[in-house]
């Protein structure tokens, strides 16, 4: 990874220490989102980007209950290992998280991720996600166990800057390092701000003052230069993106594309669901059209969005995806472009 900003605090070699333990090639993170950044997408973007440009990557939350999560479950939601892909975890219950952490390491995660920032009614039900939030020592605790639980990799924290209000910040940051993570990272919006456009960056730069251990700040990162923009502003070593990168997935390295490589992306995109994860032409138009709504990159759908959004056969919304190539020739990257029946 490229030498890290100059970074502001005291105990520069304990955070040095810690960015070497990290997984990640670069300070650009893809940030885990459920339902988009599953292993299809998730490889095109890395495939897309090099290493120097994207970091490193995110599953979706696991949703741990009481039970620790079957070596057969982590293994789908992981997909095939990648170095610089952590699988992310979000429970309750130590124990339950804590065993399913090493469950994860034993097949191949290289980092254990836990989620402190899920807003989702369930999520706060369980006391998971963001409710824990209302609860540092209870994060701490989390943290603590996946850490005595796993044996070699490093155990991090995506935490929210609040609950109802930020004001609990600094006491939050300070529980995950506490509990032992190698990585706090803050999405800077509070539980109650949702996916507001509020992306407040002096929340990110408390958090950096507060803790000793490295800070991915996180939130409202809307383009290429916001990335180097949010870590030379708030002291962030690493600098996460979410939804931007669902509008255009070469955000991590800046390059501009034309309409036949963004469309490329989209052929890649359904023949991955089909040959992996063996999805259904339903299914795949299903995740091709959720990309397809928050898409920029090419200017490939700025004229027609609504016609694609409308088209209700999957096999014809199929076909529209191969003939978009047009001329643009042979894909160029992996999956295979094999077909198999969906
Ligand atoms: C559709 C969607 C799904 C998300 N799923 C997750 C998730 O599984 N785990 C997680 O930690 N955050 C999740 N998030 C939050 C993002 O990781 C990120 O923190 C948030 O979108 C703010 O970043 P942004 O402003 O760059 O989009 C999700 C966000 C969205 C929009």
């Amino acid at each position: 990874m490229p030498a890290p900003a100059t970074l502001p605090g005291a105990d520069e070699s304990a955070r040095e220490g810690a960015i070497r333990s990290l997984p990640f090639t670069a300070p650009a993170l893809l940030a885990p989102m459920e339902g988009v950044t599953e292993p299809c997408f998730r490889g095109l973007v890395l495939a897309r980007n090099p290493p120097e440009a994207i970091g490193g990557a995110f599953t979706e939350f696991a949703r741990v209950s009481d039970h620790p999560l079957s070596v057969r479950f982590l293994e789908r939601h992981l997909g095939p290992p990648r170095p610089t892909v952590g699988l992310q975890l979000m429970g309750p219950d130590s124990d339950a998280v804590a065993e399913t952490a090493r469950r994860a390491e034993a097949i191949g995660a290289p980092l254990i991720d836990l989620n402190f920032g899920c807003p989702a009614k369930g999520a706060l039900r369980s006391c998971a996600g963001s409710g824990l939030l209302d609860h540092p020592e209870r994060i701490e605790a989390l943290v603590s166990a996946c850490v005595a639980a796993v044996r070699r990799v490093p155990v991090t924290g995506k935490v929210r800057a609040g609950g109802e209000n930020d004001t609990r910040l600094e006491e939050i940051a300070l529980a995950v390092e506490a509990g032992g993570a190698a990585l706090l990272t803050v999405h800077c919006r509070t539980r109650s701000e949702g996916y507001r456009d509020c992306a407040d960056w002096s929340r990110l730069r408390r958090a950096v003052d507060a803790v000793s251990i490295p800070v991915c700040g996180n939130g409202g990162v809307e383009t290429h230069d916001d990335l180097e923009r949010l870590r030379r502003e708030t002291g962030c070593t690493f600098a996460m993106v979410g939804r931007a990168a669902l509008a255009d997935p070469w955000i991590f390295s800046g390059r501009r594309v034309d309409r036949a490589e963004a469309a490329r992306f989209f052929a890649d995109y359904a023949d991955a669901l089909r040959v992996v994860e063996r999805a259904t032409e339903q299914k795949i138009a299903g995740r091709v059209k959720q990309l397809l709504r928050a898409w920029r990159a090419g200017g490939l759908f700025d004229d027609d969005r609504e016609s694609w959004l409308a088209e209700r056969d999957p096999r014809r919304f199929a076909e529209r995806i191969e003939a978009l190539q047009g001329d643009a020739g042979r894909r160029s990257t992996s999956p295979p472009a094999r077909r198999t029946a969906g």
